[in-house]
């Protein structure tokens, strides 16, 4: 049997779209999508599909060796602002997930590994401009404590064992066919959401608070780019900085007036606002430039028009 690839976490917010995009690249039968929950979307469904529970690593193992999976993409995860309602689920989720991979790597069950980590891993005490690579990491929540601990043993695995684990820190992700899932970046998709259906929008974030973002089409070629490349050229093996464009709701929302001149906003924090505040306004992505060629093709205007597009789509839809 040829070897596939296993996406866990296929219903989520990145998942679902590397989903797509792997099965545009390897073809159908060559990759098997996988969630705790059935898929509501008829993409996902049409596909190879099976129940996991990433906590579960017999469930794990069983599919592996059912489907002779050679790559995993382990995109199951509980993001910030619901980790901090739910800390040691948040945590437990996060940390056991990951492990459960890792050693399907070290008993040479699947050759190449992915797992997403987050600008979350820094705090209050990182460099807020041009983050860089190596810094000062203190994050002060569940999901970026677990991101940060994640990303050493990545490379502890790595060292040790000769998984080949790779990683980035994924900056906000702004995407409209799956809705993302309790993060505190998640207003860029709300916002556009409420500027088609009721005019106005109400942040949870203040108006002036600076957050890396980037467009969902741009994180998944980087995620295809850094499993794509020679393993030589993946030098950093705890995970890379990764950045397109950074802004704050209030220049996200002056785009979206060019185009929706009557759209209102109004700003009321809520918990997240402390943790964007403990997060990097911009980040230096340039290892992952320079070591496997990540160039990023979105910026705001771009993104918000096709936002636009795409909202306005799925309603013509449904
Ligand atoms: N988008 C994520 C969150 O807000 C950050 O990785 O939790």
């Amino acid at each position: 049997m040829p070897s596939k690839i296993l996406i866990v976490g296929a219903c989520g917010q990145i998942g679902s779209e590397l989903t797509l995009a792997l099965r545009d690249i390897h073809g159908d039968d060559a990759v098997v999508a996988s969630d705790i929950k059935s898929p509501t979307s008829p993409d996902l469904i049409d596909g190879l599909f099976e129940i996991l529970d990433a906590t579960d690593f017999e469930n794990f193992k069983t599919i592996v060796s059912n489907h002779n999976i050679d790559t995993v993409y382990m995109m199951a995860a509980m993001l910030s602002g619901t980790a901090e309602k739910f800390p040691e689920k948040g945590w437990d989720l996060n940390m056991t997930s990951l492990f459960n991979v890792l050693n399907l790597g070290k008993e040479k069950l699947v050759s190449k590994i992915f797992w997403p980590s987050s600008i979350a891993v820094f705090g209050p005490t990182t460099p807020k401009i041009d983050t860089p690579q190596q810094t000062i990491m203190e994050p002060t929540t569940v999901y970026g404590i677990s991101k940060q601990a994640g990303e050493r043993w990545c490379a502890y695995y790595n060292k040790r064992y000769g998984v080949d684990v790779r990683s980035i820190r994924y900056p906000g992700l702004i995407s409209y066919k799956t809705p993302p899932g309790g993060g505190t970046t998640d207003y860029a998709i709300e916002i556009f959401h409420e500027a088609l259906k009721s005019s106005n929008y109400t942040s949870f974030l203040s108006k002036d608070t600076v957050l890396p973002m980037m467009y969902m089409d741009d994180a998944i070629n980087a995620t295809i780019s850094i499993m794509d490349a020679p393993a030589e050229s993946v030098k950093i093996r705890s995970s890379y900085n990764l950045s397109s464009v950074s802004f704050t709701p209030e220049e996200l929302y002056s785009e979206i007036k060019n185009h929706i001149p009557d759209f209102n906003m109004s700003y009321e924090s809520d918990f997240r606002q402390d943790i964007a505040d403990s997060w990097p306004d911009s980040i230096d992505d340039s290892e992952a430039r320079s070591d496997w060629g990540w160039k990023h093709d979105f910026d705001l205007k771009m993104i918000v028009k096709e936002m636009l597009e795409g909202v306005k789509s799925l309603k013509k839809v449904n």
